[in-house]
């Protein structure tokens, strides 16, 4: 099984992009190393990468011929993107724009040239809801984004469900619901929490801190992301992809100050723009169309992710 893994360099792109080729798929990543956070971060992360099954290609998406890249792909995860939510505001929404939308309609109508079309597995958020109507938050809620971030998923995932209405393409939005484990991005509450309690720094905390987040550990949702690739699912299919229960952020730097053994010294600050003050997914649909469950609890899970911000000090990455 040919997989094109888009974003590859990525947090979650490189982590799904290694369990692809330990479980025997031919895998090619594709990434354009993008400044939104240290570039040697995501080098870091395709070094990994290296070995037969697995080839590297720069390019970006938003701009760069697709032809070759797509050449003989049976399945594409569609993880390439800009992220983050308080960064989109501003003049930086022409990044969002160009790879969360240019990038996904280019992908898709690539796609549709190819003699055998693939299965596209698009990367959406959870951001998609703003402050959702209900919870737990089933797939049919009015999307209603409270980000201009989440304006740019939501139209991906438009994409998505267009070329499948039009053209039949077998495409799956997966809403992810804040992924956090190693390699999590540097600009993400976790990572900054875990690497403030060892190194003794100051984090910023936005708001009381009472938001609560229905957070996900990434090798559950890698575990999602393969199964939506290999289902029959209808073409144009919505599902939520979360931790399945919402913690706040100040239980979570409880977790943190425990785990570590030293407290995070947080600096106040006001509460971020487009930021709700709650997430939490109904997953009964990928629960009930592909068996997935979400299977690591926040403390394990935030052990894992110790385990690697230790590590990645000690070798001098991750600085801040
Ligand atoms: P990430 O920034 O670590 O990974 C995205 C990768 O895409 C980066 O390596 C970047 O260089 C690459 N990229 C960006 N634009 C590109 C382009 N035009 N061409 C080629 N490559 C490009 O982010 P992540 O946290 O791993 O998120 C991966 C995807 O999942 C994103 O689409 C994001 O919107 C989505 N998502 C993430 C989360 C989360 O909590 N991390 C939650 C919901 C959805
Ligand atoms: C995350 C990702 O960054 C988005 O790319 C993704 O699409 C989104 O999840 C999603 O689920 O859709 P977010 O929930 O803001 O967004 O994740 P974090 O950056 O880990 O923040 C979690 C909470 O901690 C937020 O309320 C944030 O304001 C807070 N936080 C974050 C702080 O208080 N201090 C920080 O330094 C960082």
């Amino acid at each position: 099984m040919t997989a094109l893994v888009t974003g590859a360099a990525g947090f979650i792109g490189s982590t799904l992009a290694r369990a692809l080729t330990s479980s025997g798929f031919t895998v090619r990543g594709v990434d354009n190393f993008d400044a939104y956070y240290d570039p040697v971060l995501k080098e870091q992360n395709a070094a990994t990468l290296i070995g037969p099954n697995f080839t590297l290609v720069r390019a970006d998406l938003s701009r760069d011929s697709l032809e070759e890249l797509l050449e003989g792909v049976e399945v594409i995860y569609h993880l390439a993107g800009r992220p983050g939510v308080r960064g989109s505001w501003g003049s930086d929404f022409d990044y969002y724009t160009a790879a969360n939308i240019t990038a996904t309609q280019r992908l898709l109508e690539q796609a549709t040239k190819s003699a055998s079309p693939p299965r596209i597995v698009y990367a959406s958020s959870s951001s998609v809801y703003g402050d959702a109507e209900s919870y737990p938050t089933p797939e049919s809620a009015m999307p209603k984004p409270r980000s201009p971030y989440g304006v740019t998923k939501l139209a991906g995932e438009h994409l998505c469900a267009l070329y499948a209405a039009n053209f039949g393409m077998a495409t799956v939005a997966l809403r992810f619901f804040t992924v956090y484990g190693p390699g999590q991005r540097p600009d993400m509450a976790f990572t900054r929490f875990l690497r403030a309690a060892v190194t003794g720094d100051t984090v910023p905390l936005y708001g009381t801190g009472k938001q609560l987040r229905d957070f996900t550990y990434v090798g559950d949702v890698v575990r999602a992301v393969i199964a939506a690739g290999e289902a029959d699912l209808a073409p144009g299919t919505v599902l939520n992809v979360s931790g399945g229960g919402s913690h706040s952020v100040n239980e979570v730097l409880e977790v943190v100050g425990r785990l570590v053994g030293q407290s995070v010294e947080v600096d106040r600050k006001p509460r971020a723009d487009g930021d709700v003050m709650r997430t939490g997914a109904d997953t009964r649909s990928i629960s009930t169309l592909l068996g997935w469950r979400p299977q690591t609890s926040l403390e394990e899970g935030l052990s894992m992710q110790l385990g690697w911000v230790r590590e990645s000090l000690a070798k001098g990455s991750l600085e801040t």
